[in-house]
């Protein structure tokens, strides 16, 4: 079978199942030296850049993404994240497109010099996604990064050793091993801090089966289940940061849509909290809040 064939029963196959036809593309694309206008366009030449040992590789992954519903991502092992080239497993959350605009909102916040020299935390790292465009946004800030989860710590080491260019800036982001602020504890990084940011697991335990089987069956629980109402962690943070953070220090976490007005009001509460701003995502979602300590 030549790889057209193979691509048109696949398209079919990827219709019955139900699954996104840009999948194929994407699996496809990242698998060959390919590009989006040899698709497109249906290129002569691709059959031949295309070898059968490539085409029998191909088949063997996207006949996974349609029978056990493994993400695209792990299958291929890898994303991109805004220009990170990322490792990805089942050990770790795939990064999501609109986690990438933390890091534009952090641009936009934090251009004082104490953000750009000081220390950074990002709690909860999965695959360093946030640590490393933190890193690369602020070269001259120190950043520790932490998760509860080994596993997930040894990718996010691969791939910021993949990604920064320690002869260039010297830096090095610094990963810890435990529950949130416990290994900033043990540093002694008590108002330390010039910014602290998040993605913590927010979605309710009862909704955490019912997600599309690509997530509740492959992606990890721990990095998504936020406990009865889905704020356990976020309480968590809410609370403890203001110890750790500098006057004027910036917070910020990644919420569920329908949780805003609540994550408002526990930081409202918290008393030490101001400059309370609610963000939107591309998908014009309430996802992410910032406040800065009084
Ligand atoms: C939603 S994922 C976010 C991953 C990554 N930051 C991103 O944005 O793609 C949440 C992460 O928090 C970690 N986590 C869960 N509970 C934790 C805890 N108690 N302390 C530290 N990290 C925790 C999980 O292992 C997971 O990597």
């Amino acid at each position: 079978m030549n790889f057209w064939e193979w691509y048109d029963r696949q398209i079919s196959a990827a219709k019955k199942h139900d699954v996104p036809i840009y999948e194929l593309d994407w699996l496809v694309l990242r698998l060959t030296c390919l590009d989006k206008l040899d698709l497109r366009l249906r290129s002569p030449n691709i059959a031949q850049k295309i070898t059968p040992e490539l085409l029998t590789k191909l088949d063997q992954l996207w006949q996974k993404r349609l029978s056990d519903r493994l993400p695209v991502q792990y299958l291929a092992g890898s994303v991109t994240w805004r220009d990170l080239e990322l490792q990805v497993t089942p050990a770790v959350l795939i990064p999501r497109p609109e986690t990438e605009l933390i890091i534009d909102i952090i641009a936009e916040h934090c251009q004082d010099a104490i953000y750009q020299n000081g220390i950074w935390v990002d709690l909860g790292t999965g695959s360093g996604a946030i640590a490393i465009a933190l890193a690369q946004h602020f070269p001259k800030a120190q950043i520790h990064a932490v998760d509860f989860s080994e596993s997930a710590l040894e990718i996010a080491k691969i791939n910021a050793n993949a990604n920064i260019n320690n002869q260039i800036n010297n830096q090095i982001i610094q990963f810890h091993h435990g529950s949130w602020f416990e290994p900033l504890a043990k540093l002694d990084l008590q108002n330390q801090l010039v910014g602290i940011v998040s993605n913590p697991p927010y979605i309710p335990s009862n909704e955490v089966l019912n997600l599309q089987p690509e997530v509740t069956n492959h992606e990890p629980h721990s990095a998504l289940d936020g406990g009865k109402d889905g704020l356990d962690d976020i309480r968590e943070l809410v609370n403890t940061a203001p110890a750790y953070l500098i006057a004027g220090g910036f917070w910020m976490i990644e919420m569920m849509q329908g949780q805003a007005e609540t994550v408002r009001s526990l930081l409202q509460t918290n008393g030490k909290y101001k400059n309370i701003q609610i963000h939107r995502d591309y998908s014009g979602i309430e996802r992410f809040i910032s406040a800065q300590i009084n």
